[in-house]
């Protein structure tokens, strides 16, 4: 399915590696440089799947994580949703060379997606948020709030604080060259989990910091009125 035209799309977002020509050796260089069966190890177990749940995985790429999930809970519901039909096309043909059950989307999550398949009991991303500017960082943290249940969850692994001198050596010399500095420094200044406040979820906690060779990967979860009464 394809929510937008491909001109609209493709001016609005940065490809998964800064550039389009480098798409093709994404999965390679996600598992080399970013130590990445720890950390979506971790954020499976976080999000913790189970039978009947609906999770939506929002910028899935080549749906390393959206495939993750399904296994560990065949019974979930799983989305992915991507503006990117190349990464898409890697993630179809992976999901169905596993025989995984997995529905894919092409486009933005926003209001018109969330119409069309939310709500959700989980929200997740990993490694958008850097890459997209601060606008669009809230843009998207405001549409998962939205797209939540009462009591549903957001659970974010990405780039946040850089905590020592090597972390942050590493993550200008390979995050920010790649995707550049101006989208990526609110996230090393720790603007994560304020904008999250913002946007009206609570409990919002860093579950885990991972030193790799591109730089610290924070998880993170927050929740929609998952404390106090509802809104
Ligand atoms: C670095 S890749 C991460 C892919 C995948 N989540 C992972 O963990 O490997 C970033 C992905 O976010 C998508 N993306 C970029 N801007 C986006 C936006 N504003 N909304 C949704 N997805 C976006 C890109 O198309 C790309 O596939």
């Amino acid at each position: 399915m394809n929510t937008h035209s491909t001109d609209t799309v493709e001016a609005n977002y940065t490809p998964a590696l800064g550039l389009r020509l480098l798409t093709p050796f994404y999965d390679a260089a996600i598992a080399t440089f970013t130590r990445e069966r720890t950390w979506r190890a971790r954020l499976v177990e976080q999000i913790a799947p189970q039978t009947g749940m609906r999770i939506v995985d929002i910028g899935c790429g080549t749906g390393t994580l959206t495939r993750a999930l399904k296994q560990a809970a065949p019974g979930a519901e799983v989305i992915g949703v991507d503006p990117d039909a190349q990464m898409l096309g890697k993630a179809r043909a992976l999901a169905s060379a596993e025989g995984l059950a997995i529905t894919y989307v092409e486009g933005f999550f926003d209001d018109g997606f969330i119409a069309a398949h939310g709500p959700f009991a989980a929200v997740t991303s990993s490694l958008v948020l850097h890459q997209v500017p601060l606008e669009g960082k809230a843009a998207i943290l405001r549409s998962a709030f939205r797209s939540l249940e009462p009591g549903g969850r957001l659970h974010i692994a990405d780039y946040g604080v850089q905590p020592g001198r090597l972390m942050r050596f590493a993550f200008r010399n390979t995050v920010q060259r790649i995707d550049g500095v101006e989208d990526t420094e609110h996230n090393a200044r720790g603007v994560l989990p304020d904008l999250m406040r913002e946007v009206g979820f609570d409990a919002v906690e860093e579950t885990a910091s991972i030193p790799t060779p591109s730089g610290a990967i924070t998880l993170f979860r927050a929740g929609r009125n998952t404390t106090g009464e509802p809104r």
